[in-house]
């Protein structure tokens, strides 16, 4: 720390996010981004069209991307907010609504203590069950707002939408946040309750099934009075936020949603498959519904696991806190990089059993 940080921002605690080798003939399966590329319209949208233009800022309105998710979600276009990545728009959201602290499950992703330590937001858990289920009723009355991952990470577990319809109605004061990073690979949606509950704000991301982890982009859906106050807070510290080329790629994709559908169902054969296999080694799964699962592996420990896959070029994804030190997050990537953990895995188990 230099002599000259601002005291206040001494004691803030950085995310670490998941190792981005550069190079390599590493099997990356992480940060829970796609195997696969963006859709073909996408990738010609931006050779031909975008790049010769970046001299020139981008539309700080961003309404080309959010008319299209308005009409994808089937909500006015008012009652949508994008933003650099679903990160930038948890930040924002957390600093605009946070001023009654933050209420979350003790395992779920790892940047909401984070933002809540950058702005000074009080953070509050309540402990999942057992199972790792979320106990809806912990966040009935809550003194302050929620945020609910959801699937949850990373669990995978997916809370039904009749959950988060309880939540919402015990907590009419506070803004509700169900950040859907995970949905589309099998959870339900609770954009379509945002006309009912006006406390009610959904996040979601275009890094996970939509292939643009690289484009940072993030949107928000919400009653037109939070997404509001939302594009007050960014034009008050980020107007241009979504760069020319993220911006074409994100409403491209949106009209391209098809593509990614067939790359989602893929994504969900090939978790099924996984897991089916893993679990018949003796591994211990959760139920995910997300592109990634969480698994307790069978007479090693999980960190042993990890370090004997990262010694043979595949990266996954280790938590050494508490409760979640016996399993491993992996990434669902593509059916060849699975087989080849499939083989791994087998192989370090066979050594183990030695
Ligand atoms: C639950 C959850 N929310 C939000 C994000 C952030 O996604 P991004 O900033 O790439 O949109 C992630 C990333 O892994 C996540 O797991």
């Amino acid at each position: 720390m230099s002599r000259f940080l601002s005291p206040a921002l001494e004691k803030i605690t950085p995310y670490t996010p998941g190792e981005q080798p550069k190079g390599g003939n590493l099997i990356k399966l992480n940060t829970n981004e796609s195997p696969f590329p963006p859709s073909p319209g996408v990738i010609k949208a931006l050779s031909e069209n975008e790049s010769s233009r970046l001299n020139l800022y981008s539309d700080p309105t961003l309404s080309s991307f959010t008319d299209a998710l308005s009409e994808r979600f089937q909500v006015n276009k008012d009652q949508v907010y994008a933003g650099n990545g679903s990160d930038e728009v948890l930040a924002v959201a957390m600093y605009a609504f946070g001023a009654d602290g933050f209420y979350a499950p003790d395992i779920t992703y790892g940047f909401y203590p984070v933002i809540a330590n950058f702005f000074g937001i009080s953070y509050h858990t309540r402990p999942l069950k057992g199972d790792f289920t979320i106990c809806t009723e912990d966040f009935f009355r809550a003194p302050g707002a929620v945020v609910i991952a959801n699937p949850n990470a990373p669990t995978g577990i997916s809370l039904p939408l009749s959950e988060i319809e309880r939540i919402l109605r015990e907590n009419p004061d506070h803004v509700v946040i169900v950040d859907e990073a995970y949905v589309e690979f099998g959870g339900e949606s609770a954009a379509k309750l945002i006309s009912k509950y006006e406390q009610l704000l959904v996040i979601g991301t275009f890094s996970k099934a939509w292939n643009l982890a690289g484009a940072r982009l993030g949107y928000a859906v919400g009653n037109a009075e939070l997404i509001r106050d939302m594009n007050r807070l960014r034009f008050s510290f980020h107007p241009y936020n979504i760069n020319r080329l993220s911006l074409i790629a994100g409403t491209k994709a949106v009209e391209e949603e098809e593509y990614y559908i067939e790359c989602r169902k893929k994504i969900i054969d090939t978790r099924v498959r996984t897991i089916q296999t893993l679990v018949g080694m003796g591994f211990i799964a959760t139920d995910s519904k997300a592109n990634f699962i969480f698994v307790k592996p069978p007479i090693i420990s999980a960190k042993e696991l990890f370090d004997s896959l990262r010694a043979r070029g595949i990266i996954t994804r280790y938590f050494s806190g508490a409760r979640v030190k016996e399993y491993l997050r992996i990434t669902i990537g593509s059916d060849e990089q699975m087989d080849a953990l499939l083989y791994a895995v087998s192989d370090i188990l066979k050594e183990a059993k030695k």
